[in-house]
């Protein structure tokens, strides 16, 4: 029996619309590119609205919903999927906490956002999430299965 490769873990990363206004692509995907994580996507569009209400959809009963969706869908965000072990949990790690107060300088909510609603990225919470996020926002045929040159410099 096969075990899958923890090094093949993937998630879904957005900029989300006012990340990209305010030139921080760049910044964002430095940050998993130096980290050692592999890019296996990634596509900047402009989401319907119709399109976040599915991707939100557990959220469909809070408060704050339709505000969320109209934030999301007010200009385009970058779409992308990241690889590598532990890539869920460690990609939310450098997202930063959701509440400001409590997202820690060094993350990049933390050094470049002030507001939950205006909060720069998004990552998948677990694996399932994940792969639930990343059909949704991206054919199979736009995901690059490829050897990614400093593997064995990044793991042991
Ligand atoms: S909750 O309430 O625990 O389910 O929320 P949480 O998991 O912390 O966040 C889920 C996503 O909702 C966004 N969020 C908000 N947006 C606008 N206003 C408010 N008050 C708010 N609270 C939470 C939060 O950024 C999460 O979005 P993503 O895109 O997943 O980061």
């Amino acid at each position: 029996k096969t075990m899958a490769d923890p090094r093949k873990e993937r998630t879904f990363i957005a900029v989300k619309p006012d990340g990209v206004q305010r030139g921080l692509i760049g910044e964002i995907i430095k940050r998993f590119e130096a980290r050692g994580y592999k890019l296996v996507a990634g596509k900047l569009l402009w989401a319907s609205k119709d399109h976040l209400r599915n991707h939100y959809k557990d959220l469909a009963d809070k408060p704050f919903f339709n505000g969320l969706v109209d934030y999301m869908s007010s200009g385009p965000l970058f779409a992308m999927v990241w690889e590598g072990k532990e890539v869920v949990k460690m990609g939310r790690q450098m997202l930063g906490a959701t509440n400001p107060l409590a997202s820690m300088p060094g993350t990049i909510r933390g050094d470049y956002g002030i507001d939950v609603g205006r909060n720069i990225c998004h990552g998948s919470d677990a694996v399932e999430t994940a792969n639930r996020e990343i059909a949704l926002w991206f054919k199979p045929e736009e995901l690059s299965d490829y050897e990614y040159a400093n593997k064995p410099w990044i793991y042991e």
